[in-house]
């Protein structure tokens, strides 16, 4: 793959919307705002292919080469989200079906089903076409394949979607036996006596099959993933080197994206977090985003809102600062792109409201043109600096999509409990710590961390089993929660006692749970003689009734008819230990916790920084295999998230690569500001 030299700043762009002339004065703006990338095509097929097998090249020769000649690239996408009406005419079961069989209309757009032959077809042609023409385009950089798949529906119920997934199934299990093993049909009388009698988990009753509902949505999943690979395959054949993309969602639980993600050349996802977002909210998904690729390598912001969106209850505009904070947020969790949607703004069409760098007043005298162009300046800056760099966390949250759909399956174990709530329960500890976090796959390479967190991870195999075994064995530091190793890949329990396969390695025996509905707590005491974090928590939610084998206590339940029982326990195994938190500890516990795990496990904050106040590393690294280490200290990102200034304190000499001047002793940060440091030159000679 060719590497990306500067940090992209740009975004979708529509010119299909308008008439011809419109470019030269985009292009104008765009010079005037920094913006060096466009990502054009999106949604543009009845315009590239107006009839069936008719192209319509003229137009985007044009927009490409007129982009191209004024330096600014393109991140060409597959406009296969969009189906046109034609194909619609052609083939009227193109159209998906929702879950109670009734099928719907077009007018909108994703309305297709990824199994139907001829969707499949007509998309693969028109990325023959696109790919043919412009593959070896120099202004190319990455293509785009379809977008945010699984948005707005993320399964079809129509009979060919039925037949591919009895497919699917035959090919899993091979025979039904095991499938009727593997549902447990035991169970109110759900046995299948043949491949044909295989349904989709349509609108039924009451509660669905759990191994059944788990297997269509790894199947819907695999669905989706079937369109984005074969476009892929195509693409990589016209485009040699040039990476493919798709865009994410984040915590989406529509597709397994730990599925997808070993075939993206490079992951780029959309962010919108809601004006006066927590900031950690932001954080947790670039950090999840980036952990697909296991953590280290740079993603691509693929959209943000300039300002407002057009989807929320209420719309507000970004404050000012706030859309060039959260950007470079996103650069120090390491995105090497930061794009928009959209650069210039609808006139008509549903998102005709939502805010877009040129905006319907047409000009750049607007704040956020004024804010993008500020930030363009910066980033064309230090942006090549910053490309390519990595994040080097020592600490894992281990996440697992299958886990989420389990956990929130009905019937539920307690409603009040949701999964990724729990997962940020531990990541907004660590990243009030100013610690740096990879939320990375259970099948992750874990052998680089010091710390890893496994909050409510329901579905563990006996291979993860021994996998984090060995990971302790040789000194790793692990913390595992209630509500994980309970059930296997098909969401049947484990026997022989919980957590399942994580019994010997955590060293309790959890014989049953407690379940506190919302608002309800029950105290927690530590014992102060063993952790230095002190007295009283409460805990919510859950609490595991266990017993010890191996660990011993750390803190204790003092209420309830478990007062006196285990509550959080420690169990030393080989070079290293695992801590098990039989319960939810509010904020102030789950800190202290973490707080003291890390210190003792050697783990140390990037800075000693205020609240509010996030502080991150890039590291530069050589290319080429072996030791990628540039013997070059990090780039050190300091992003006040307060709307009040901020005084902190630094142990060297850096240079602001922002503003040229030397920090040393004390730097200063106005409300919502950024800095972004190195060590200064002399500081690294020494
Ligand atoms: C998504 C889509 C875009 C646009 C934006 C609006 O991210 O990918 O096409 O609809 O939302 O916020
Ligand atoms: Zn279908």
């Amino acid at each position: 793959m060719q590497r990306q030299r500067r940090l992209l700043f740009g975004g979708d762009y529509n010119p299909d919307q308008w008439p011809a002339e419109t470019l030269q004065e985009d292009v104008r703006l765009f010079k005037a705002a920094g913006i060096n990338s466009a990502t054009v095509g999106i949604f543009a097929w009845s315009k590239l292919e107006p009839r069936p097998g008719r192209y319509e090249w003229g137009w985007l020769d044009d927009v490409i080469e007129h982009l191209h000649a004024h330096g600014i690239s393109v991140i060409l996408a597959t406009p296969t989200a969009a189906p046109p009406v034609w194909l619609y005419q052609l083939y009227p079961d193109v159209l998906p079906v929702d879950e109670n069989g009734l099928r719907y209309g077009y007018g909108s757009r994703r309305h297709y089903c990824p199994n139907h032959p001829a969707y499949r077809h007509h998309a693969r042609q028109i990325t023959t076409e696109l790919a043919k023409r412009y593959g070896r385009h120099p202004a190319v950089t990455h293509w785009h394949v379809d977008n945010e798949y699984g948005c707005h529906i993320s399964a079809c119920y129509c009979p060919r979607c039925v037949a591919a997934f009895r497919q699917w199934l035959q090919q899993r299990y091979q025979t039904l036996e095991e499938l009727n093993k593997a549902w447990y049909t035991a169970f109110w009388s759900q046995t299948y006596g043949a491949w044909e009698e295989i349904d989709a988990p349509r609108r039924t009753t009451t509660y669905h099959n759990p191994g059944h509902v788990l297997d269509w949505r790894r199947f819907m999943s695999d669905s989706y993933l079937a369109c984005f690979l074969e476009q892929k395959e195509i693409i990589r054949a016209f485009s040699p080197g040039v990476p493919v993309t798709t865009n994410f969602m984040a915590w989406f639980d529509g597709l397994d994206y730990h599925a997808w993600a070993p075939h993206l050349d490079v992951v780029s996802w959309d962010s919108y977090p809601p004006t006066g977002a927590d900031p950690a909210e932001t954080a947790a998904r670039h950090d999840l985003m980036r952990g697909l690729k296991g953590g280290r390598a740079p993603f691509l912001l693929m959209e943000q809102s300039p300002s407002q969106v057009n989807w929320m209850e209420y719309n507000r505009p970004q404050r000012p600062g706030e859309m060039r904070l959260r950007s470079w947020q996103a650069v120090a969790h390491g995105a090497d792109a930061i794009c928009f949607f959209q650069l210039r703004q609808s006139q008509g069409g549903a998102e005709k409201f939502h805010a877009a760098v040129i905006g319907h007043d047409g000009g750049s005298e607007t704040r956020v043109f004024r804010e993008v162009a500020r930030l363009g300046a910066e980033l064309a800056r230090v942006g090549e600096r910053i490309t390519g760099s990595e994040v080097r966390a020592e600490v894992a949250i281990l996440f697992s999509w299958p886990s989420w759909w389990a956990v929130e399956q009905p019937p539920r174990i307690s409603k009040g409990l949701r999964y990724v709530d729990e997962v940020m329960r531990y990541y907004r500890a660590l990243w009030q710590q100013h610690i740096e976090v990879d939320v990375v796959s259970p099948d992750a390479d874990l052998s680089r961390y010091r710390l890893v967190v496994v909050p409510l991870l329901r579905i563990v195999t006996p291979e993860l089993a021994q996998r984090l075994q060995r990971y302790v064995e040789d000194g790793g530091g692990l913390l595992v929660t209630y509500h994980s190793g309970l059930t296997d890949v098909h969401d049947r329990a484990h026997l022989g006692g919980y957590p399942g396969p994580l019994r010997r390695l955590c060293g309790v025996w959890v014989e049953e749970f407690d379940v506190l509905p919302p608002g309800q707590t029950v105290r927690v005491r530590t014992s102060e003689s063993l952790v230095p974090w002190d007295g009283v928590y409460e805990a919510e939610f859950w609490c595991d009734v266990m017993h010890l084998e191996g660990a011993r206590t750390l803190a204790t339940y003092e209420d309830e008819y478990y007062r006196g029982m285990p509550a959080v326990t420690e169990h030393r195994v080989g070079r290293g230990r695992v801590v098990y938190v039989g319960t939810a500890l509010q904020p102030k516990g789950t800190r202290d916790l973490t707080g003291w795990l890390t210190r003792s496990l050697g783990i140390a904050p990037v800075l000693d920084a205020p609240d509010g106040v996030e502080v991150l590393r890039r590291w530069p690294v050589v290319e080429g295999d072996g030791d990628r280490s540039s013997g070059q200290g990090p780039i050190l990102f300091i992003l006040n998230h307060r709307t009040t200034p901020v005084t902190l304190s630094l142990d060297g000499t850096y240079v602001d690569l922002l503003s040229g001047e030397t920090c040393s002793g004390s730097v200063e940060l106005s409300s919502r500001d950024v800095r972004v440091l190195i060590a200064s030159p002399s500081e690294l000679q020494s």
